[in-house]
C-alpha cells in the first residue's frame, strides 16, 4: 500500500474519530478518591461499555502560579497493553513501590500523575476488543481507537479533576508507549488547536520508545551497518557466526516492513529476539545488555499456548516483578489485594494482570509500523519532544533512537544534530549520568547506566531529566 495515502488516510480518520467522539457529549463516568482530594480515580466508559480506568495523584508539593502552572504527567506503559496503574505506578515512578513505602525518586515530586490502564481487564478470546464489562466491540483500527479513547479520557479528566485546565500535561512514555504517545499526542493536539480541548500539551517524552523498529533491528548509522548484531558482538555476547545469522534475520525483518507485511515483520522479529539473539548469547538481556536475562518468573506466568509474540510482551511487563525488593509483596498480590480493596470500585471478578494478551495480540499487526511522522508533525506545531534512552539498552538502542531522529523532516534537525551535549551530573558526586542535546522544542537525553527502564535503573537523574522538562 502506498504509505503517504495511508498515513493521510489514516490521520483524517484519526481526526473524525477523534474530534467526532468529543462532539458526542459527555462520556460516562465514576470517580472517588481519598477524602483529602490527594488522590483521585475512576472509570470512563469510551465507547459503549467499554471502560477505561485512571489513577491521579496530586502532588504534595504542588505550587500553581499564572506564570508558573503545576505540570501533570500522564504515564504511557509499554507492552503493548501492559498496565501503567500496577507497573509505571508501582514499580517505577509512583509514590509508593510494591512494599507499600514511599518511593524517594518519586516523579510525584515534580509533577502530579495520572496513571491509564488502557484495557487492563480480561478479554475475550478471538475478540478484538477488550473492555471491562463482557461485550465484544466490533473491530477497528486499534491504534486510533486508542487515541480517540485516550481523548474521551482527557476529556473527561478535565471535568472530574479540576486541576489539570490549568495544568500543562506531559504525555511521557516508556517502550511500545512512545508509539501511543505520538499518536496521542498529535491527537490531542489537533484537539487542542481546534477548540475541542481545553487543556496545555506541554511536551511528549519518549523514554526508550520503539517509534521506528526498523531503525533499531538493522539500520544504517554513520555509513556503518549497525542493528542488534553489531551491538551483541562489540559486547562480546554473540559471535561472527551467529552474527551473520542474526544479520539475514535482520534483512528479513527490514524487508517485510519495506513491503507492508507488518505482520509476519513481527514473526520474524520475534524470533530473532525471542529465540535466535537469546540461544547465541548466553541468554543477553535485550533490556540491558550487562545482564542475562533473569526471568525466572516467566516460564511460571507463560499462558498454554503462548505464542512467541506473547512471550516478548510477558518479559517487558514481568521484567520489573522479577527485581523486585526483598519484602513479601508482589505486584500482581496488591493489585489484586490491598489495592483492589483500597480502590472500592473495581469489580470483583476482575483480576489484575501485568499484561493484557488480547490487546497485544489486537496490536500486532501494529507493534512493527513506525510513528516518525507523528513526531514530525507534532514538532511543527512547536511542542516540545523529548526523547530519553538508556545507555545500556538493546532492544530500543539509543543508536536505534539516533537513527530514526536523523529521519526526522522538521527544519531544526540540522542545527540540532550540530550541536554539541551538555553534560549532567545528580548526587553528591561530580560523575556524568547523562547529556543532554537541545535545539527549539527537540531535546535528546542519554542516559548513562541504565537499561530499558530508566527511572528504575537511574532514579536520580530520570528525575532530574523529568524537573527539567515539565518546568
Ligand atoms: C533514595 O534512596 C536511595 C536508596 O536508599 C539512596 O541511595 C538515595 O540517596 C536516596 N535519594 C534521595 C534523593 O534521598
Ligand atoms: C480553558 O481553561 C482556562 C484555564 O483554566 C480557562 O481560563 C478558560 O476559561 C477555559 N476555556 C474554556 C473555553 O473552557
Ligand atoms: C518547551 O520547553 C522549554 C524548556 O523546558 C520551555 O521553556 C518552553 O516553554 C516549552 N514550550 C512549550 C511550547 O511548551
Ligand atoms: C508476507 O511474508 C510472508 C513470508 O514471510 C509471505 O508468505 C506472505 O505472503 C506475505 N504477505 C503479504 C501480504 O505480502
Ligand atoms: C535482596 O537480598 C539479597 C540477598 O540477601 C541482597 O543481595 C540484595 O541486595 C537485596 N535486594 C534489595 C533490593 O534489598
Amino acid at each position: 500500500m502506498d504509505r503517504s495515502f495511508s498515513l493521510l488516510a489514516l490521520l483524517s480518520l484519526l481526526v473524525g474519530i477523534g474530534l467526532g467522539s468529543l462532539h458526542s457529549g459527555s462520556a460516562a463516568t465514576t470517580t472517588t478518591g481519598t477524602p483529602d482530594g490527594s488522590e483521585l480515580w475512576g472509570y470512563v466508559e469510551v465507547r459503549p461499555k467499554a471502560h477505561l480506568f485512571w489513577w491521579y495523584y496530586k502532588s504534595p508539593q504542588r505550587t500553581s502560579t499564572p506564570t508558573k502552572p503545576w505540570p501533570t504527567v500522564l504515564w504511557l506503559q509499554g507492552g503493548p497493553g501492559a498496565s501503567g496503574v500496577g507497573l509505571g505506578n508501582f514499580q517505577e515512578i509512583g509514590p509508593l513501590d510494591v512494599n507499600l513505602q514511599p518511593r524517594n525518586s518519586t516523579w510525584l515530586q515534580k509533577a502530579d500523575l495520572i496513571f491509564v490502564c488502557r484495557y487492563s481487564v480480561t478479554g475475550q478470546p478471538g475478540g478484538r476488543r477488550v473492555q471491562l464489562r463482557g461485550e465484544q466491540q466490533p473491530a477497528g483500527d486499534d491504534r486510533l481507537e486508542q487515541a480517540a479513547d485516550m481523548t474521551t479520557v482527557l476529556k473527561a479528566l478535565v471535568k472530574e479533576v479540576p486541576m489539570l485546565q490549568s495544568s500543562p500535561l506531559l504525555l511521557v512514555a516508556e517502550s511500545y508507549g512512545g508509539k501511543y504517545a505520538a499518536t496521542l499526542g498529535v491527537s490531542v493536539a489537533r484537539a487542542v488547536r481546534a477548540g475541542k480541548l481545553n487543556i496545555t500539551l506541554g511536551g511528549v517524552a519518549l523514554g526508550d520508545s520503539f517509534i521506528s523498529p526498523e531503525d533499531f533491528t538493522l539500520n544504517a548509522f554513520r555509513m556503518v551497518r549497525l542493528s542488534y548484531t553489531p551491538l551483541f558482538l562489540s559486547v562480546s555476547r554473540l559471535d561472527d557466526n551467529a552474527a551473520d545469522e542474526a544479520n539475514k534475520m535482520a534483512e528479513t525483518v527490514k524487508e517485510q516492513i519495506a513491503v507492508g507485511n507488518f505482520s509476519d515483520a513481527a514473526d520474524s522479529w520475534n524470533d530473532l529476539v525471542v529465540y535466535f539473539i537469546p540461544s547465541r548469547s548466553g541468554v543477553v538481556d535485550m533490556y540491558n545488555f550487562l545482564l542475562d536475562d533473569g526471568m525466572d518468573l516467566l516460564s511460571a506466568d507463560t499462558p498454554a499456548g503462548s505464542s512467541p509474540n506473547n512471550v516478548q510482551a510477558l518479559r517487558y511487563s514481568t521484567y520489573l516483578g522479577s527485581r523486585d525488593s526483598n519484602g513479601s509483596n508482589t505486584i500482581g498480590g496488591i493489585m489484586n489485594g490491598v489495592i483492589k480493596e483500597k480502590l472500592k470500585i473495581i469489580p470483583k471478578d476482575l483480576k489484575w494482570h501485568e499484561l493484557n494478551h488480547a490487546v497485544y495480540n489486537a496490536l500486532d499487526n501494529d507493534m512493527m509500523k513506525p510513528r516518525i511522522d507523528e513526531v514530525d508533525e507534532l514538532l511543527s506545531y512547536g511542542v516540545n519532544v523529548t526523547v530519553y534512552n538508556g545507555q545500556l539498552d538493546i532492544i530500543c538502542s539509543t543508536i536505534g533512537a539516533e537513527t530514526w531522529v536523523q529521519k526526522l523532516k522538521w527544519d531544526g534537525l540540522k542545527t540540532f544534530l550540530s550541536l554539541p551535549r551538555q553534560s549532567l551530573y545528580c548526587g553528591p558526586r561530580k560523575e556524568t549520568k547523562a547529556f543532554v542535546r537541545s535545539y527549539k522544542n527537540l531535546h535528546f537525553y542519554w542516559i548513562l547506566g541504565a537499561g530499558h527502564f530508566v527511572p528504575v535503573d537511574q532514579p536520580c537523574i530520570a528525575l532530574s531529566m523529568i524537573g527539567n522538562i515539565t518546568q
